[in-house]
């Protein structure tokens, strides 16, 4: 076993860190403030390689592994957790693509993801009544002569309204008796295709910087070459994606946490109350200690299921693992970092209360935490 990185992560993770002090960090209050979305802020990412950090070099990425994404992320979330989400869409797309994409399907989509000219990308699979159980999804992808039709709704996509490159899912069987998982099909759309328009904006707890849209699709058409790995693989297909993608949701986690600990340690150093700073009173050095436990405990979990992952090895159980206990532990961490701060954690004077506010959909998407649960138990169920 072995705990070190490499000198490859660590300098992915120095880049992130670095542009996330430089560029991201001195303007996420006025972000999250005026909910404005990052495109530039992506593009500068995007010159970095930090928008497709494990697709292959091949394919204009970083190609530095799944280690690397997560360091990388827990470094963007930490200093705006919005940019980070719209960060892990786009490379969950990104590496989605150039994995089980055909030759011709990678270099259309991918490069134009990584390179920023996409924007980003967007993983349009829940729809209002399909959200944990996305199998019971209505969108349907219908034939017409030698090209297909998408028409319904999707809800709660990410950067939905301005990505350029969409996964879109969608029922393909043919009417008859409803095939399940084995009747969804993923097309490759581009935004801005006639047809795909954007419904409402979610107003959001937090994550101002980062849109979530619905959108509509009516009669979208595309052909057979943007079906992504085989009509009616679909759903395998968005559960494999997920495994990744919960990695880069509990790095989020991680990152966010540990921005919230930072700050309420060094708090805690400075406020003094009954004549010694608080850190000394030990009701507040136990919080601060499970705090600091937790954050370690779900950056292993996290690293470990990475570690899996670029190993080649099933890791489904272990990214559910990190997943789970990543944002739920962020969310415990960030409401006791909080409460340290005492009433200024409550007012926008300290960064903390927008972590409070951006930690909590962590435990909601990508899978909840009962989802992840499931997956977990149904994985014991195998052993
Ligand atoms: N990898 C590969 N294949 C998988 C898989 C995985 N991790 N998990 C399941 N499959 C396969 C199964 O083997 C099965 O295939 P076969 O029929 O060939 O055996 C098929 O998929 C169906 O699997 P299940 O019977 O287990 O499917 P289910 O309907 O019972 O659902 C579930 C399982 C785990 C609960 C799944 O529905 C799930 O993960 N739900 C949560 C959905 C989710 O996370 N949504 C997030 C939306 S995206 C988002 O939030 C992005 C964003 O914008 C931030």
């Amino acid at each position: 076993m072995n705990f070190g990185i490499t000198e490859e992560q660590e300098l992915i993770r120095r880049t992130a860190a670095g542009v996330a002090e430089r560029l991201l960090a001195p303007r996420a209050a006025a972000r999250d403030l005026a909910g404005t979305f990052p495109v530039e802020e992506l593009r500068e990412l995007a010159t970095l390689g930090l928008l497709g950090v494990a697709v292959p070099e091949a394919l204009g990425g970083a190609g530095a592994g799944a280690i690397a994404y997560s360091l990388a992320m827990q470094e963007l979330a930490k200093a705006d957790a919005s940019v980070a989400v719209a960060v892990s869409v786009t490379n969950m797309v990104a590496e989605l693509i150039a994995k089980v994409g055909s030759p011709a399907q990678q270099q259309r989509f991918v490069p134009a993801l990584v390179s920023g000219k996409a924007v980003c990308g967007a993983f349009a699979l829940s729809e209002p009544q399909a959200g944990s159980d996305p199998v019971a999804m209505t969108t349907q992808a219908v034939r017409h002569g030698d090209r297909w039709r998408l028409t319904g709704n999707k809800a709660w996509i990410t950067s939905g309204d301005r990505a350029g490159v969409l996964v879109v899912w969608a029922k393909s069987s043919p009417p008859g008796p409803d095939a399940g998982a084995k009747g969804i099909t993923a097309f490759l759309v581009e935004g801005g295709a006639p047809g795909l328009s954007v419904g409402r904006l979610e107003q959001k707890m937090g994550l101002h910087g980062s849109s979530t849209a619905s959108l509509v699709l009516d009669g979208v058409e595309v052909g057979d070459d943007a079906v992504l790995a085989g009509v009616g693989g679909g759903f395998r297909l968005a559960m494999m994606a997920l495994d990744g993608g919960r990695i880069g949701i509990a790095s989020q986690a991680i990152g966010i946490a540990r921005g919230a600990l930072e700050g309420a340690v060094r708090y805690a150093k400075d406020r003094t109350q009954f004549g010694v700073p608080i850190i000394q009173h030990q009701a507040v050095g136990n919080m601060l200690a499970d705090c600091a436990t937790w954050l370690d405990a779900a950056t292993l979990l996290t690293l470990r299921a990475a570690h899996k992952k670029e190993l080649g090895q099933p890791f489904t159980r272990e990214a559910s693992m990190a997943k789970l206990f990543a944002t739920e532990h962020a969310g415990k961490i960030c409401d006791l970092a909080l409460q340290v701060h005492g009433g200024y954690g409550y007012t926008h004077d300290f960064p903390v209360e927008r972590a409070y506010r951006d930690v909590r959909v962590t435990r909601i998407y990508e899978g909840t935490s009962e989802i992840q649960r499931i997956v977990i138990a149904r994985e014991l169920l195998k052993q």
